[in-house]
C-alpha cells in the first residue's frame, strides 16, 4: 500500500467523545469508522465531566421550566425552539444511557438523584457517584462501541483537513497517524465530533487537544461558523499549578460551598450565572485578593466520598478541602460557538454532519447553562443518526484536501498565553486588535494551522461583536447591543465573509 493509504466506511465520525460514540451507537446496522487520535476516552472532554446531564425528571420540573432556564441563562441568543427540543429529548436520552448500563445516582426511594446547579430554577442534574458522571458514561460508551461489531474504532489517527470532491461535498478527512504519515479516510458522510477550543488557552480545564480542530477544518471547507467569540470559562477551575486545570465542579457551590477572597470576605453569589460568577473570580483576582472555594463547613469530612475527583486532585496537590479553602481561577471550559448545524445535526456543506462541543445549535447561546452539554451531545448525536441511518450514498466522485502545517510547540505555548491575556474573561478592541495582528503574524510565519485557524476565528469575532453579552464581555464596550447571532464563512480560496441576523 502506498504512504497515502485508503479506507472507505458508510459514515466517517471525526473524535470519539460522548457524542461521537453515542452516534456511532445509534448507527447500526451502517458502517461506521470513529477516528479517536488517543486512547479511547483519554482526550475527551466528556470524560472530565463532573457535573452530570440537565434532565427535567422531577414532579416538581417540567421541559417548559428546563428551557425557560437554559433561554434566560444565554443571554438573548438561545434559540427558544431548540431549548425546548432539548429540554423535551432529555428523559428519553437519560432512558438510552440508563440501558447503555449508566449507573446514575439514586436517592432513597429508587428515583434517580438531582443536583442542583448554577441558574437552574430546579435540582435537576443527574450525577453518578457525586463528581464521576463524565468517566462513567463515556466507560459505557466504550464498552458498547469496542463490542459493536458495526463500528470501526481507528486509534491513533487524528483528522486535520475535510476531503472534498469538485462540488464541495464533504468525503471523508485527511489525517496523520501516530507517525507522521498521512493516511486518508473517504466515507459517504462524514460528521465533526472534536469538542472544544479550551487548549487554546494557558488556563483550562480541558484537554491538550481540544484546540479546536473541527471548527478550524469546517471553517477551511468553507462551512458556516457562528459566534465564535462566545467561549465559556468555568468560574473554579483548580488554581494549583497543574495544565490543564482540574476543574472543581460547580455541584459544590451547589452544595453550599462559598467563595472567598484571601480576607476571608465572601464576594459574589455562587448559583449566579457561570458567566458572572467568573468575571466576579476574575477580578477579585485581579485586584490581588485572590478567589477560593470554601467547602468546609458545606462539605466538610464527606468531601471523598462525595467529591472523590475534586478530593483527588486537590490531595495530589496537598492541600486537603476538607480543612482548606480551594484556589481557584477562570479555565476555558466549554465553546459556545462553533460549526453551525440544524435540528438534525446537518452543517452547511453536503455530506457533512456536526455534533456536540464543536457544533452550534443554538442552544448555548452566550452562556451555556450548566450541564446541558452532555445533554446536547445525545440529544444531537441521536438525531443526526436518525437522518444518517438511511442517506443513500452519494455517486462516487475523487476528493481531495491539503494537509494543513504542524503548530510548532513554542509557537502553541505563544497562543495560548495571547489567548489567555487578549481573548479571555475580559476583553477590549485594542487587546483583540493585537491578538489579530499576532496571529496573523505567526500563520505567515509557520502557515495555516489549524489551531491559528481556530484562534483568529474566536480574535476576529470577539473584535467584531462591540457588546458585552454573556461570556463575551468587552470592557469598552460593557453594556448589550441587540441580539444578534454572528456567521462567518470562508469560500475556499477566498477570504472571510461576515454576516449577522437578529435573534
Ligand atoms: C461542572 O461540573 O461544574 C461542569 C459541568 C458543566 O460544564 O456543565
Amino acid at each position: 500500500m502506498s504512504a497515502r493509504a485508503k479506507a472507505q466506511a458508510d459514515i466517517l465520525v471525526v473524535g470519539a467523545g460522548l457524542a461521537g460514540l453515542f452516534l456511532a451507537l445509534k448507527l447500526a446496522p451502517r458502517r461506521v469508522a470513529v477516528l479517536s487520535p488517543a486512547p479511547l476516552g483519554e482526550a475527551s472532554s466528556s470524560a472530565w465531566a463532573q457535573g452530570g446531564l440537565a434532565v427535567a425528571l422531577g414532579a416538581d420540573d417540567a421541559p417548559d421550566l428546563h428551557a425557560a432556564d437554559t433561554v434566560a441563562a444565554g443571554a438573548g441568543l438561545v434559540d427558544p425552539v431548540i431549548a425546548q427540543l432539548l429540554a423535551e429529548s432529555g428523559p428519553d436520552r437519560v432512558v438510552d444511557l440508563l440501558a447503555l448500563g449508566v449507573p446514575f445516582d439514586r436517592s432513597v426511594d429508587g428515583q434517580l438523584a438531582r443536583s442542583l446547579e448554577a441558574a437552574h430554577s430546579r435540582p435537576r442534574v443527574v450525577r453518578v457517584a457525586g463528581d464521576l458522571a463524565g468517566r462513567a458514561i463515556m466507560d459505557a460508551l466504550i464498552a458498547a462501541a469496542r463490542a459493536a461489531e458495526h463500528i470501526e474504532i481507528v486509534q491513533g489517527l487524528a483528522a486535520h483537513a475535510l476531503l472534498q470532491d469538485a462540488h464541495g461535498r464533504v468525503r471523508g478527512a485527511a489525517c496523520m497517524d501516530a507517525s507522521g504519515a498521512r493516511v486518508d479516510r473517504f466515507a459517504d458522510e462524514t460528521v465533526l465530533a472534536t469538542g472544544g477550543v479550551g487548549g487554546l488557552y494557558a488556563v483550562t480545564t480541558n484537554p491538550a487537544q481540544a484546540v479546536g480542530g473541527g471548527l478550524a477544518m469546517a471553517a477551511r471547507a468553507g462551512a458556516l461558523i457562528a459566534d465564535a467569540e462566545f467561549v465559556q470559562f468555568h468560574p473554579t477551575a483548580i488554581d494549583i499549578g497543574r495544565d490543564p486545570a482540574p476543574l472543581a465542579t460547580e455541584a459544590l457551590r451547589g452544595e453550599g460551598a462559598k467563595l472567598i477572597n484571601s480576607r476571608g470576605d465572601h464576594f459574589v453569589s455562587e448559583l449566579l450565572p457561570r458567566d458572572q460568577v467568573a468575571r466576579a473570580i476574575h477580578r477579585e483576582r485581579e485586584s490581588g485578593r485572590g478567589a477560593f472555594l470554601d467547602a468546609r463547613d458545606a462539605i466538610g469530612a464527606t468531601f471523598p466520598e462525595r467529591f472523590p475527583t475534586v478530593f483527588a486532585a486537590c490531595m495530589a496537590a496537598g492541600l486537603d478541602p476538607r480543612t482548606a479553602p480551594i484556589p481557584v481561577a477562570p479555565g476555558a471550559h466549554y465553546h459556545m460557538g462553533g460549526v453551525v448545524s440544524d435540528i438534525w445535526g446537518r452543517a452547511t456543506l453536503e455530506g457533512l454532519s456536526v455534533i456536540g462541543e464543536c457544533a452550534s445549535t443554538g442552544a448555548h447561546g452566550a452562556n451555556r447553562l450548566a450541564s446541558n452539554s452532555l445533554l446536547e451531545a445525545v440529544v444531537f448525536a441521536h438525531r443526526a443518526a436518525e437522518r444518517l441511518c438511511d442517506a443513500a450514498a452519494p455517486a462516487s466522485a475523487p476528493a481531495r484536501g491539503e494537509l494543513p502545517p504542524p503548530l510548532p510547540e513554542s509557537e502553541r505555548t505563544a497562543l495560548r498565553a495571547l489567548m489567555q491575556a487578549h481573548a479571555g474573561v475580559e476583553r477590549d478592541g485594542r487587546g483583540l486588535a493585537a491578538a489579530c495582528a499576532a496571529i496573523d503574524e505567526a500563520t505567515a510565519r509557520v502557515g495555516d494551522a489549524n489551531e491559528l485557524r481556530a484562534a483568529r476565528l474566536i480574535v476576529a469575532g470577539a473584535l467584531a461583536r462591540e457588546e458585552s453579552r454573556g461570556a463575551h464581555h468587552r470592557t469598552d464596550f460593557p453594556e448589550a447591543s441587540a441580539p444578534r447571532r454572528a456567521f462567518t464563512f470562508a469560500a475556499p480560496h477566498a477570504g472571510l465573509a461576515h454576516a449577522s441576523a437578529a435573534a
